[in-house]
């Protein structure tokens, strides 16, 4: 990261996905659900042009979203796993490697060019206070995931390339980890490392300097401002959840958007809710509780298997929001549709994919995940500190009128 320099950031994450299986809330992405393979895509934005990401994945039964990235000289390719809820980008390395979980491919060789311990990127991966410089040629980091997964390694810089929209390609030298002790997490996923997006300093997305494009029709983008109180995440800070478009009471949920989330994470109290309104609104309908399918907590038998969401979307009409007040006069809402909270098991039975945040650890917080950012076009303004969303058809790709 360039010292003394406003850092900006744009990413437009988009999603094609189908349904998640574990029960992690680290990682993954966004997507438009279709039970088929997806074609999603992550575009970052840089001085007027962008870059697109195909991303690879789905919510159920994969469970994440992987992006290849070139990385090193010559460029060696890894797929990493996309994830907005943390900052650091590592890679399972050879430095040697005392402890690496298995990898689609070969360890990454790291390069001498060691990010110093005094670095401000280093301070910013460590908390205030707790930062000694054992050996000021070095940072080392140590991370930890909410599904117990963590990397130890060290800070590295290589060149990663990347190709814009407008042709250009360039190949900053950008700040990595280079991950040589790792213990894989309750949902640990087979893939080379982890593409961190956060809000951090520390996160690579810092170091791309951007201004926006004309990507998105910004008429259909709902925004909302960036929480200035949760600044380590992508959070449009509290809301109100509301079942059916009534509001019901449950307040002051901190929410964050964290790609590395599968499913979606309320706390007990909302989780509580949900629950308790749909079995109600469900009661003397033909769908069973089908406590047999382990696919997720709660889950419902039809008649006949369901094939798509979409089959069971005449048990299933209500529509839930969270109603952010961060943007003053007019509330926000962030509404979850049917398809953006319900998957089908491979059993056939129509499981709810909202999960008990408490219940994992996550306290406070609440996590739109993967399953809930379907069919729609996320977008992390880091200049303008705004996040916005559209509903988007994620079956196409992006199309850049101006510069291709
Ligand atoms: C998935 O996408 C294919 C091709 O775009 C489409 O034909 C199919 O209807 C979609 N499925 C769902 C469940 O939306
Ligand atoms: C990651 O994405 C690539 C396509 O870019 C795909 O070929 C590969 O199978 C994916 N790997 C995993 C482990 O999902
Ligand atoms: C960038 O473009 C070059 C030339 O078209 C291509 O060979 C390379 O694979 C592309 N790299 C990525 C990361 O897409
Ligand atoms: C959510 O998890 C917490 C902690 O495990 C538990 O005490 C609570 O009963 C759970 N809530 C519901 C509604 O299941």
């Amino acid at each position: 990261m360039r010292k003394g320099q406003v850092n900006v950031f744009i990413l437009l994450l988009f999603f094609t996905l189908s349904s998640a299986s574990d029960q992690r809330w680290r990682k993954a992405m966004m997507s438009a659900y279709n039970g088929s393979s997806s074609s999603s895509s992550m575009m970052m934005n840089r001085v007027g042009s962008s870059i697109l990401f195909p991303i690879h994945g789905n919510v159920y039964p994969t469970g994440y979203y992987n992006v290849t990235i070139n990385i090193g000289h010559p460029p060696k390719p890894y797929f990493l796993d996309l994830d907005t809820g943390s900052d650091l980008t590592w890679l399972q390395c050879n430095a040697p490697c005392v402890h690496c979980i298995e990898a689609p491919h070969p360890l990454y060789q790291p390069t001498n060019d060691l990010v110093a311990c005094k670095d401000p990127l280093c301070a910013a991966l460590h908390p205030p206070g707790d930062y000694k410089c054992e050996s000021p040629d070095q940072c080392d980091y140590e991370v930890e995931y909410a599904d117990g997964g963590s990397s130890l390694g060290v800070l590295v810089r290589d060149v990663f390339s990347l190709n814009y929209t407008n042709g250009i390609r360039l190949s900053p030298r950008l700040a990595l980890g280079c991950g040589y002790d790792q213990i894989p997490g309750t949902s640990n996923h087979p893939l080379d490392g982890i593409l961190g997006l956060g809000r951090g300093k520390s996160s690579i997305v810092a170091d791309f300097f951007s201004s926006g494009d004309g990507v998105y029709d910004s008429s259909h983008v709902t925004w909302t401002p960036m929480s200035q109180e949760f600044t380590r995440y992508y959070s449009p800070g509290s809301a109100e959840f509301h079942f059916g478009g009534k509001a019901t009471g449950i307040k002051n949920l901190i929410v964050i958007f964290d790609s590395g989330s599968s499913y979606t994470y309320l706390n007990s109290q909302a989780y509580q809710a949900v629950t308790v309104l749909l079995k109600k609104e469900l009661s003397g309908r033909s769908l069973k509780e089908a406590p047999e399918d382990q696919t997720l907590p709660l889950c419902w038998k039809g008649r006949k298997p369901f094939r798509s969401v979409r089959d069971a979307k005449k048990y299933f009409k209500t529509v839930l929001s969270l109603a952010f007040t961060n943007s003053g006069r007019r509330k926000t809402q962030f509404e979850l549709h049917p398809e953006a909270y319900l998957i089908i098991s491979n059993k056939g039975n129509v499981c709810l994919g909202i999960l008990n945040g408490t219940q994992v650890g996550l306290q406070n917080l609440n996590v739109i995940g993967d399953i809930s950012m379907q069919d729609r076009m996320v977008i992390y303004d880091n200049e303008k500190q705004v996040i916005g969303w559209s509903p988007a058809n994620c079956d196409n790709l992006p199309r850049f009128r101006s510069y291709m």
